[in-house]
Protein backbone atom coordinates (compact mmCIF):
# COMPACT_ATOMS: atom_id res chain seq x y z
CA UNK A 1 0.00 0.00 0.00
CA UNK A 2 1.18 3.38 -0.77
CA UNK A 3 1.31 5.80 2.31
CA UNK A 4 2.97 8.71 0.88
CA UNK A 5 3.25 10.11 -2.90
CA UNK A 6 6.01 12.63 -4.06
CA UNK A 7 4.44 15.20 -7.17
CA UNK A 8 6.05 17.83 -9.09
CA UNK A 9 4.73 20.50 -6.83
CA UNK A 10 0.77 20.85 -8.88
CA UNK A 11 -0.41 23.88 -10.92
CA UNK A 12 -4.29 25.31 -11.22
CA UNK A 13 -4.89 26.47 -14.69
CA UNK A 14 -8.54 27.66 -13.27
CA UNK A 15 -9.05 29.28 -10.04
CA UNK A 16 -11.15 32.45 -9.15
CA UNK A 17 -9.68 34.96 -6.79
CA UNK A 18 -12.62 37.76 -6.57
CA UNK A 19 -11.56 40.54 -4.97
CA UNK A 20 -11.19 42.80 -1.78
CA UNK A 21 -11.87 40.64 1.84
CA UNK A 22 -12.62 37.81 -0.23
CA UNK A 23 -9.50 37.48 -2.24
CA UNK A 24 -7.27 38.17 1.23
CA UNK A 25 -9.26 34.85 2.37
CA UNK A 26 -9.13 32.62 -0.28
CA UNK A 27 -5.70 33.05 -1.76
CA UNK A 28 -3.59 31.18 0.48
CA UNK A 29 -5.43 27.66 0.04
CA UNK A 30 -4.57 28.02 -3.29
CA UNK A 31 -1.42 29.12 -3.00
CA UNK A 32 -0.68 26.14 -0.25
CA UNK A 33 -0.16 23.54 -2.69
CA UNK A 34 -0.11 25.02 -6.39
CA UNK A 35 2.68 27.03 -7.74
CA UNK A 36 0.94 28.63 -10.12
CA UNK A 37 -2.24 29.35 -10.84
CA UNK A 38 -4.49 30.92 -13.92
CA UNK A 39 -6.62 33.83 -11.62
CA UNK A 40 -9.77 34.21 -13.84
CA UNK A 41 -10.63 37.61 -15.27
CA UNK A 42 -14.02 38.00 -14.05
CA UNK A 43 -14.38 40.34 -11.34
CA UNK A 44 -16.85 42.98 -11.37
CA UNK A 45 -14.88 45.26 -13.25
CA UNK A 46 -13.50 42.83 -15.49
CA UNK A 47 -9.75 42.24 -16.27
CA UNK A 48 -9.24 43.80 -20.09
CA UNK A 49 -6.13 45.99 -19.77
CA UNK A 50 -2.51 45.97 -19.04
CA UNK A 51 -2.60 47.87 -16.02
CA UNK A 52 -5.23 46.14 -14.16
CA UNK A 53 -3.57 43.08 -15.48
CA UNK A 54 -0.63 43.70 -13.36
CA UNK A 55 -2.08 45.39 -10.44
CA UNK A 56 -4.21 41.86 -9.78
CA UNK A 57 -1.20 39.74 -10.26
CA UNK A 58 0.49 41.65 -8.10
CA UNK A 59 -2.31 41.97 -5.59
CA UNK A 60 -2.62 38.02 -5.74
CA UNK A 61 0.71 37.30 -4.96
CA UNK A 62 1.36 39.62 -2.30
CA UNK A 63 -1.62 38.17 -0.59
CA UNK A 64 -0.30 34.31 -1.16
CA UNK A 65 2.13 34.67 1.54
CA UNK A 66 4.70 32.50 -0.55
CA UNK A 67 7.74 34.13 -2.48
CA UNK A 68 7.68 32.04 -5.61
CA UNK A 69 3.86 32.32 -6.30
CA UNK A 70 2.62 33.45 -9.14
CA UNK A 71 -0.69 34.36 -10.91
CA UNK A 72 -0.79 33.90 -14.67
CA UNK A 73 -4.05 36.10 -15.94
CA UNK A 74 -5.74 36.13 -19.26
CA UNK A 75 -7.45 38.64 -20.71
CA UNK A 76 -11.08 39.34 -20.88
CA UNK A 77 -12.17 39.17 -24.07
CA UNK A 78 -14.93 41.54 -25.16
CA UNK A 79 -16.12 43.25 -28.35
CA UNK A 80 -14.37 46.39 -27.55
CA UNK A 81 -11.02 45.47 -25.94
CA UNK A 82 -8.21 48.41 -26.64
CA UNK A 83 -6.21 45.77 -29.40
CA UNK A 84 -2.79 48.04 -29.01
CA UNK A 85 -2.82 47.10 -25.29
CA UNK A 86 -3.47 43.71 -25.71
CA UNK A 87 -1.20 42.56 -28.33
CA UNK A 88 1.34 44.66 -26.02
CA UNK A 89 0.49 42.33 -23.05
CA UNK A 90 0.91 39.31 -25.02
CA UNK A 91 4.37 40.02 -26.31
CA UNK A 92 5.64 41.42 -22.65
CA UNK A 93 3.99 38.23 -20.92
CA UNK A 94 1.73 40.23 -19.43
CA UNK A 95 -1.51 38.27 -20.47
CA UNK A 96 -1.04 34.92 -20.51
CA UNK A 97 -4.04 34.45 -23.40
CA UNK A 98 -7.35 35.55 -23.75
CA UNK A 99 -10.37 34.13 -22.04
CA UNK A 100 -13.72 33.78 -23.78
CA UNK A 101 -16.63 33.79 -21.89
CA UNK A 102 -20.12 33.44 -24.45
CA UNK A 103 -22.41 36.75 -23.29
CA UNK A 104 -24.40 35.74 -19.47
CA UNK A 105 -22.78 31.95 -20.05
CA UNK A 106 -21.76 32.39 -16.77
CA UNK A 107 -20.88 34.45 -13.13
CA UNK A 108 -19.77 38.01 -14.52
CA UNK A 109 -19.82 37.08 -17.79
CA UNK A 110 -22.33 39.98 -19.38
CA UNK A 111 -19.36 41.80 -20.84
CA UNK A 112 -18.48 38.13 -23.00
CA UNK A 113 -19.16 38.48 -26.62
CA UNK A 114 -22.31 38.53 -28.12
CA UNK A 115 -21.58 37.52 -31.17
CA UNK A 116 -18.09 35.40 -31.19
CA UNK A 117 -16.94 36.14 -34.68
CA UNK A 118 -16.69 39.77 -33.90
CA UNK A 119 -13.57 38.70 -31.48
CA UNK A 120 -12.10 36.77 -34.08
CA UNK A 121 -9.60 39.51 -34.86
CA UNK A 122 -8.25 38.80 -31.64
CA UNK A 123 -8.29 34.56 -31.88
CA UNK A 124 -6.03 36.10 -35.28
CA UNK A 125 -3.48 37.71 -32.31
CA UNK A 126 -3.33 35.44 -30.33
CA UNK A 127 -2.77 32.70 -32.87
CA UNK A 128 0.51 35.15 -34.03
CA UNK A 129 2.08 35.28 -30.72
CA UNK A 130 1.27 31.73 -30.05
CA UNK A 131 -0.32 32.61 -26.56
CA UNK A 132 -3.49 30.56 -25.09
CA UNK A 133 -7.38 31.21 -25.91
CA UNK A 134 -8.90 29.88 -22.64
CA UNK A 135 -13.00 29.30 -23.51
CA UNK A 136 -15.98 28.69 -21.69
CA UNK A 137 -17.32 26.35 -23.67
CA UNK A 138 -21.63 27.38 -23.74
CA UNK A 139 -24.34 28.20 -25.26
CA UNK A 140 -26.83 29.62 -23.08
CA UNK A 141 -29.87 30.30 -25.37
CA UNK A 142 -33.28 29.62 -23.41
CA UNK A 143 -34.06 27.09 -25.95
CA UNK A 144 -31.34 24.64 -24.93
CA UNK A 145 -31.45 22.85 -22.40
CA UNK A 146 -28.86 23.58 -19.63
CA UNK A 147 -27.17 20.05 -19.98
CA UNK A 148 -26.82 20.80 -23.83
CA UNK A 149 -24.93 23.86 -23.78
CA UNK A 150 -21.45 22.84 -23.95
CA UNK A 151 -22.42 19.96 -26.83
CA UNK A 152 -24.05 22.79 -28.40
CA UNK A 153 -21.01 25.50 -28.18
CA UNK A 154 -19.05 22.16 -29.27
CA UNK A 155 -20.90 22.28 -32.55
CA UNK A 156 -22.29 26.10 -33.20
CA UNK A 157 -18.66 27.58 -32.38
CA UNK A 158 -15.97 25.45 -31.24
CA UNK A 159 -15.46 23.49 -34.70
CA UNK A 160 -15.33 26.75 -37.00
CA UNK A 161 -12.99 28.30 -34.12
CA UNK A 162 -10.88 25.07 -34.53
CA UNK A 163 -11.41 24.85 -38.54
CA UNK A 164 -10.26 28.79 -39.10
CA UNK A 165 -7.11 28.88 -36.81
CA UNK A 166 -5.65 26.07 -37.42
CA UNK A 167 -2.43 26.71 -34.79
CA UNK A 168 -4.26 28.60 -32.19
CA UNK A 169 -3.98 26.84 -28.92
CA UNK A 170 -7.00 26.58 -26.94
CA UNK A 171 -7.92 24.90 -23.83
CA UNK A 172 -11.49 24.14 -23.53
CA UNK A 173 -12.33 24.74 -19.43
CA UNK A 174 -13.89 22.94 -17.15
CA UNK A 175 -14.97 20.10 -19.75
CA UNK A 176 -18.24 18.54 -18.01
CA UNK A 177 -19.46 15.88 -20.55
CA UNK A 178 -18.38 13.14 -22.51
CA UNK A 179 -19.08 15.07 -25.66
CA UNK A 180 -16.41 17.16 -24.64
CA UNK A 181 -14.25 14.81 -23.37
CA UNK A 182 -14.21 13.40 -27.28
CA UNK A 183 -13.48 16.98 -28.98
CA UNK A 184 -10.63 17.85 -26.70
CA UNK A 185 -8.98 14.03 -27.20
CA UNK A 186 -9.73 13.99 -31.58
CA UNK A 187 -8.71 17.65 -32.26
CA UNK A 188 -5.25 19.27 -32.38
CA UNK A 189 -3.63 22.11 -30.37
CA UNK A 190 -6.83 21.99 -27.61
CA UNK A 191 -6.61 20.58 -24.07
CA UNK A 192 -9.14 20.44 -21.40
CA UNK A 193 -8.85 21.42 -17.84
CA UNK A 194 -11.16 19.10 -15.35
CA UNK A 195 -12.47 19.89 -12.15
CA UNK A 196 -12.71 17.54 -8.81
CA UNK A 197 -16.50 18.28 -8.50
CA UNK A 198 -17.55 17.01 -12.52
CA UNK A 199 -15.90 13.90 -11.24
CA UNK A 200 -17.46 13.67 -8.00
CA UNK A 201 -21.08 14.55 -8.55
CA UNK A 202 -24.10 14.03 -11.09
CA UNK A 203 -27.08 15.86 -11.59
CA UNK A 204 -28.49 14.18 -8.75
CA UNK A 205 -26.08 16.16 -6.44
CA UNK A 206 -27.87 19.27 -8.09
CA UNK A 207 -31.30 18.83 -8.47
CA UNK A 208 -33.72 16.69 -6.16
CA UNK A 209 -36.50 17.41 -4.49
CA UNK A 210 -37.98 19.93 -6.51
CA UNK A 211 -34.68 22.20 -5.14
CA UNK A 212 -31.43 23.01 -5.87
CA UNK A 213 -28.33 22.48 -4.00
CA UNK A 214 -26.61 25.54 -4.00
CA UNK A 215 -23.26 24.90 -3.27
CA UNK A 216 -23.28 22.22 -6.07
CA UNK A 217 -24.47 24.54 -8.33
CA UNK A 218 -21.81 25.71 -10.57
CA UNK A 219 -21.49 26.39 -14.71
CA UNK A 220 -21.58 24.28 -16.78
CA UNK A 221 -23.64 22.15 -14.83
CA UNK A 222 -22.74 18.81 -13.43
CA UNK A 223 -24.12 15.93 -15.83
CA UNK A 224 -24.69 12.03 -15.83
CA UNK A 225 -22.51 9.42 -14.75
CA UNK A 226 -21.25 8.29 -18.17
CA UNK A 227 -20.24 12.10 -18.19
CA UNK A 228 -18.10 11.94 -14.64
CA UNK A 229 -16.79 8.33 -15.97
CA UNK A 230 -15.77 9.67 -19.11
CA UNK A 231 -14.46 12.78 -17.10
CA UNK A 232 -12.48 10.80 -14.45
CA UNK A 233 -11.01 8.39 -17.18
CA UNK A 234 -9.60 11.51 -19.27
CA UNK A 235 -8.05 12.98 -16.06
CA UNK A 236 -6.72 9.70 -15.10
CA UNK A 237 -5.43 7.79 -18.07
CA UNK A 238 -5.76 10.63 -21.34
CA UNK A 239 -1.64 11.14 -21.82
CA UNK A 240 -1.35 14.95 -22.81
CA UNK A 241 -4.50 16.49 -23.44
CA UNK A 242 -6.27 16.98 -19.65
CA UNK A 243 -5.15 18.86 -16.83
CA UNK A 244 -5.69 20.49 -13.43
CA UNK A 245 -8.23 23.21 -13.20
CA UNK A 246 -10.27 23.20 -10.05
CA UNK A 247 -12.42 26.11 -10.89
CA UNK A 248 -12.32 27.12 -7.54
CA UNK A 249 -15.27 29.96 -7.36
CA UNK A 250 -15.71 31.60 -4.07
CA UNK A 251 -19.73 33.13 -3.22
CA UNK A 252 -20.53 34.38 -0.15
CA UNK A 253 -22.68 31.88 2.10
CA UNK A 254 -25.77 34.37 1.67
CA UNK A 255 -25.01 34.89 -2.26
CA UNK A 256 -25.29 31.50 -3.52
CA UNK A 257 -29.16 31.38 -3.18
CA UNK A 258 -31.11 34.74 -2.68
CA UNK A 259 -34.81 34.59 -3.46
CA UNK A 260 -35.17 32.59 -6.71
CA UNK A 261 -31.76 33.23 -8.05
CA UNK A 262 -28.31 31.46 -7.49
CA UNK A 263 -24.97 32.12 -8.19
CA UNK A 264 -22.86 29.58 -9.71
CA UNK A 265 -19.43 28.29 -8.33
CA UNK A 266 -18.48 25.62 -6.59
CA UNK A 267 -15.02 26.75 -3.50
CA UNK A 268 -12.60 23.30 -3.57
CA UNK A 269 -9.49 25.11 -3.07
CA UNK A 270 -9.40 24.26 0.54
CA UNK A 271 -8.64 20.54 -0.82
CA UNK A 272 -7.76 20.85 -3.99
CA UNK A 273 -5.04 18.31 -4.68
CA UNK A 274 -6.41 16.19 -1.90
CA UNK A 275 -9.93 16.02 -3.64
CA UNK A 276 -7.79 14.81 -6.56
CA UNK A 277 -5.47 12.44 -5.21
CA UNK A 278 -8.36 10.80 -4.12
CA UNK A 279 -10.23 10.25 -7.43
CA UNK A 280 -6.82 9.06 -8.90
CA UNK A 281 -6.56 6.29 -6.52
CA UNK A 282 -10.32 5.45 -6.70
CA UNK A 283 -9.10 4.92 -10.29
CA UNK A 284 -6.25 2.94 -8.95
CA UNK A 285 -4.54 5.96 -11.42
CA UNK A 286 -2.49 7.33 -8.50
CA UNK A 287 0.83 6.84 -10.78
CA UNK A 288 -0.96 9.03 -13.41
CA UNK A 289 -1.75 12.23 -11.06
CA UNK A 290 2.11 14.13 -11.65
CA UNK A 291 1.15 13.98 -15.41
CA UNK A 292 -2.42 15.87 -14.69
CA UNK A 293 -1.24 17.78 -12.06
CA UNK A 294 2.20 18.96 -12.74
CA UNK A 295 3.50 18.17 -16.30
CA UNK A 296 0.45 18.36 -18.56
CA UNK A 297 -0.33 22.26 -18.30
CA UNK A 298 2.94 23.42 -18.02
CA UNK A 299 3.54 21.33 -21.60
CA UNK A 300 0.69 22.93 -22.87
CA UNK A 301 1.04 26.66 -21.59
CA UNK A 302 4.64 26.14 -23.08
CA UNK A 303 5.97 26.98 -19.64
CA UNK A 304 8.76 25.34 -17.48
CA UNK A 305 7.83 22.65 -15.18
CA UNK A 306 8.29 23.20 -11.65
CA UNK A 307 11.27 22.66 -9.48
CA UNK A 308 9.58 21.98 -6.44
CA UNK A 309 7.69 19.06 -5.35
CA UNK A 310 4.91 18.25 -2.85
CA UNK A 311 4.31 15.27 -0.71
CA UNK A 312 0.16 13.98 -0.32
CA UNK A 313 0.43 11.77 2.69
CA UNK A 314 -2.30 9.10 3.26
CA UNK A 315 -4.55 10.31 6.54
CA UNK A 316 -7.71 10.39 6.36
CA UNK A 317 -9.18 14.07 6.66
CA UNK A 318 -12.02 15.59 7.58
CA UNK A 319 -13.18 19.10 5.37
CA UNK A 320 -14.12 21.73 7.93
CA UNK A 321 -18.00 22.96 6.49
CA UNK A 322 -16.92 26.55 5.91
CA UNK A 323 -14.18 28.70 5.47
CA UNK A 324 -14.77 31.73 7.76
CA UNK A 325 -12.65 35.00 8.70
CA UNK A 326 -14.07 38.47 9.31
CA UNK A 327 -16.56 39.03 6.89
CA UNK A 328 -16.20 36.07 4.64
CA UNK A 329 -18.37 33.00 5.20
CA UNK A 330 -17.86 30.02 2.08
CA UNK A 331 -19.18 26.91 2.37
CA UNK A 332 -16.57 24.55 1.54
CA UNK A 333 -16.40 21.59 -1.20
CA UNK A 334 -16.84 18.26 0.25
CA UNK A 335 -17.45 19.55 3.90
CA UNK A 336 -18.14 17.23 6.59
CA UNK A 337 -16.69 14.27 4.55
CA UNK A 338 -13.24 12.23 4.82
CA UNK A 339 -10.86 12.15 2.05
CA UNK A 340 -7.66 10.21 2.64
CA UNK A 341 -4.98 12.35 1.80
CA UNK A 342 -3.42 14.95 3.48
CA UNK A 343 -1.13 17.57 2.16
CA UNK A 344 0.52 18.10 5.89
C1 LIG B 1 -17.48 30.81 -12.01
C2 LIG B 1 -17.53 32.03 -11.09
O1 LIG B 1 -18.26 32.01 -10.10
O2 LIG B 1 -16.81 33.00 -11.36
N1 LIG B 1 -18.65 30.02 -11.75
C3 LIG B 1 -18.80 28.71 -12.01
O3 LIG B 1 -19.89 28.21 -11.77
N2 LIG B 1 -17.83 27.98 -12.48
C4 LIG B 1 -17.34 31.23 -13.41
C5 LIG B 1 -17.02 30.13 -14.37
O4 LIG B 1 -15.88 29.65 -14.44
O5 LIG B 1 -17.92 29.72 -15.11
ZN1 LIG C 1 -14.32 29.39 -13.62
Amino acid sequence: MTNSIKIIQPDDWHVHFREDEMLSVVTKFSSRVNRRCIAMPNTLIPITSSHQALNYKNLIQMNSGKKDFEALIPCYLTENLNIEDFEYSLQKNIFIGGKLYPNNATTNSEFGANNIKNIYNIFEILEKHKKILLIHGEINRNEIDIFDREKYFIDEELYQIRNTFKDLKIVLEHVSSDYGVDFVKTNNNIAGTITPHHMLLTKNDVFNNNDINPHHYCMPVVKNETDLLALRKAACFNNTKFFLGTDSAPHHINDKRKNNSFKAGIFSAPSSIELYASIFEEENALENLETFSSINGPKFYNLELNKSYLTLHKKSMNIPEFTEEGDIKIKNFFANKNINWQVL
